[in-house]
């Protein structure tokens, strides 16, 4: 098979140039990166079940009518995604204290929040992706004032209904990050659900134990990552068959 062009090398996939105008195949890498990438490491069969769980999450939000970049999944680490102008901005949605929020606050972990908190941060490694109102959104033109409406609807629905499955699996979902982009449909832009959604992007704790079933496992040294993704992979019925 003809290589494909590399249109974009990322810390955990690879973006190269689709067949068709206006699509990518999004490659999903076994690479683990942690703090900035300053903790890095290979994590066999981690691309192979963030591709299947990302499959999962972007096909179950578009049957809801949330839009997303989904297309369709195209073997076990690559799919086929719409083109998007990503929207700089990391949008993190928050059920529960933790990681940096825990920090930030003096909170302890795991302390349920009276209301769904979503918070933006800037896309920039070099800044090390810092937490930024939404005044400088608008106000640096990363996205309009009517966007960020829409992203914050957007992201709350994503929230309600990732929430939902994963209580159905005795999961809590505790926070998550997504991205989101532009595309155009016949001259009318609209947002749509980008990157991907997997336990690399969430934190998930088991409901009865606690347990953490999610990149923390890898950033805190907690065990073996494969087999916190296989159980997720699992209880929703979706484990790839040769991880
Ligand atoms: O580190 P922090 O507590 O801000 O992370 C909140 C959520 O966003 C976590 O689920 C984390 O995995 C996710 N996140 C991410 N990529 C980043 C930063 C955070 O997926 N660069």
């Amino acid at each position: 098979m003809a290589r494909r062009k590399k249109i974009y090398e990322g810390k955990a996939k690879v973006l190269y140039e689709g067949p068709e105008p206006g699509t990518f195949v999004q490659y999903f890498k076994d690479d683990a990166t942690a703090f900035n990438a300053e903790k890095k490491e290979v994590i066999e069969g981690k691309g192979v079940l963030n591709n299947r769980l990302s499959e999962f999450f972007m096909t179950g939000l578009g049957n809801l009518g949330v839009p997303t970049h989904f297309i369709k999944r195209l073997n076990m680490r690559e799919q086929l995604i719409r083109q998007a102008e990503i929207i700089p901005l990391e949008v993190i949605v928050r059920n529960f204290a933790a990681g940096t929020m825990a920090k930030r606050m003096g909170m302890e972990e795991g302390t349920a929040l009276p209301r769904p908190v979503v918070e933006f941060s800037y896309k920039d490694d070099s800044l090390g992706d810092p937490l930024v109102p939404e005044e400088y959104i608008i106000a640096f033109g990363w996205a309009s004032q009517q966007e960020m409406d829409d992203i914050v609807s957007l992201a709350l629905r994503v929230n309600d209904w990732m929430s939902g499955v994963m209580y159905g699996v005795g999961i809590k979902l505790v926070d998550f990050k997504i991205e989101i982009g532009r595309v155009w449909d016949n001259d009318f832009q609209r947002l749509i659900l980008a990157d991907e959604i997997s336990p690399d992007s969430c934190r998930l704790w088991d409901i009865e134990t606690g347990q953490k079933l999610d990149k923390d496992v890898f950033r805190r040294d907690l065990g073996n990552l494969t087999d916190a993704y296989t159980e997720v992979a699992k209880r929703l019925g979706v484990m790839p068959s040769n991880v």
